[in-house]
């Protein structure tokens, strides 16, 4: 592997959530790999789970890690070509990224849409900078438009939990107050229409996702009809993609929270969701408390997905 930033670099499904569940038996078999080699995270936004699960799957992997956020002790950077640097971002990405790429073997990269121009958010300006000018193999922690590395803990832990072979698999909307990236939801759909589930978007009208993420998957506008019969619940909130509204709140309908009510629709299915999450707004406290929520091992497989494809990027470097 020589990047990972979206499903088709992990090539097989089946074959990456074998060998996800192999890691999962032994996380210290491979120790040896990461030996005298090092990753840099570099975090243009904020996290909990993606920094901390990242780093233990390097270490488990014998790695060194070093961890920059841009916005505590870094100079800003501009990410545009062809201005006149007079602002307040005293080094461009374009020295930055290599002299980066100059410390280390690997670089993880955090870079969320800035909701200011659509093309630049899906053209991944931050990320691809990265891919080209760093000389290094570059996994995203979440980018502009998906969050890879949650997808396939996503993907692991629904094969963890199925009763079926094919499970009915539902992305819902739910209500926030800030206006949050699609990179979250446009992701999970591109997994999950990677698998041969029965996958099911449901959101308010105008919260459409880009067409080329919504994919095979069903969309059905009326939540509860969405419900019926799941075997899953993937809670999320996203701000609109379609013009003109890009990157705005549309609704904050609390009808659209996920509670004991609408889950009792379902096939007694587990409730997932990536967290952060808001409680009240996103989901109850009941639903999120009781036994078919798999939130805590959903985060846990964060390490798994991480050291998959650590493990795959170091295999590659060494070869
Ligand atoms: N789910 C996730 O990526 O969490 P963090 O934002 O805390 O890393």
């Amino acid at each position: 592997m020589k990047h990972f930033t979206n499903v088709k670099d992990i090539g097989d499904l089946s074959a990456a959530v074998a060998e996800a569940l192999e890691v999962k038996r032994d996380r210290y078999a491979f120790t040896h790999l990461g030996r005298n080699k090092t990753l840099v995270m570099i975090f243009f936004n904020s996290s909990l789970r993606t920094r901390l699960s990242t780093q233990k799957a390097a270490q488990n992997l014998g790695m060194n890690v070093m961890v920059l956020d841009i916005a505590q002790g870094a100079w800003k950077l501009e990410t545009e070509r062809g201005v006149i640097m007079d602002g307040d971002r005293p080094e461009h990405l374009l020295e930055a990224v290599p002299v980066i790429g100059s410390y280390c073997d690997v670089i993880g990269v955090r870079s969320f849409a800035q909701f200011e121009s659509k093309a630049d958010d899906y053209g991944e300006r931050v990320l691809t900078q990265f891919i080209e000018h760093s000389g290094r193999p570059v996994v995203s922690m979440e980018a502009a438009t998906r969050h890879p590395l949650q997808s396939f803990a996503d993907l692991i832990t629904i094969e963890e939990h199925k009763r079926t072979a094919r499970p009915k698999v539902v992305l819902t909307w739910a209500p926030h107050p800030r206006a949050l990236p699609q990179a979250v939801p446009n992701s999970f759909a591109e997994w999950m229409n990677a698998t041969d589930y029965d996958f099911v978007i449901t959101h308010p009208e105008g919260y459409e996702l880009a067409p080329e993420f919504v994919g095979s998957a069903r969309v059905e506008y009326d939540q509860r009809r969405a419900f019926e019969g799941a075997d899953f619940i993937y809670a999320k909130n996203w701000a609109a993609y379609s013009d003109p509204n890009y990157g705005r709140i549309l609704s904050t309908d609390r009808a659209w929270t996920v509670d004991a009510e609408k889950m009792a629709l379902t096939n007694d299915a587990f409730f997932m969701h990536c967290l952060p999450v808001r409680r009240g707004m996103i989901v109850t406290d009941e639903v999120i408390e009781s036994p078919r929520s798999i939130v805590i091992p959903e985060a846990a497989n964060r390490e798994i997905s991480a050291q998959v494809v650590l493990k795959r990027i170091l295999l590659s470097i060494k070869n």
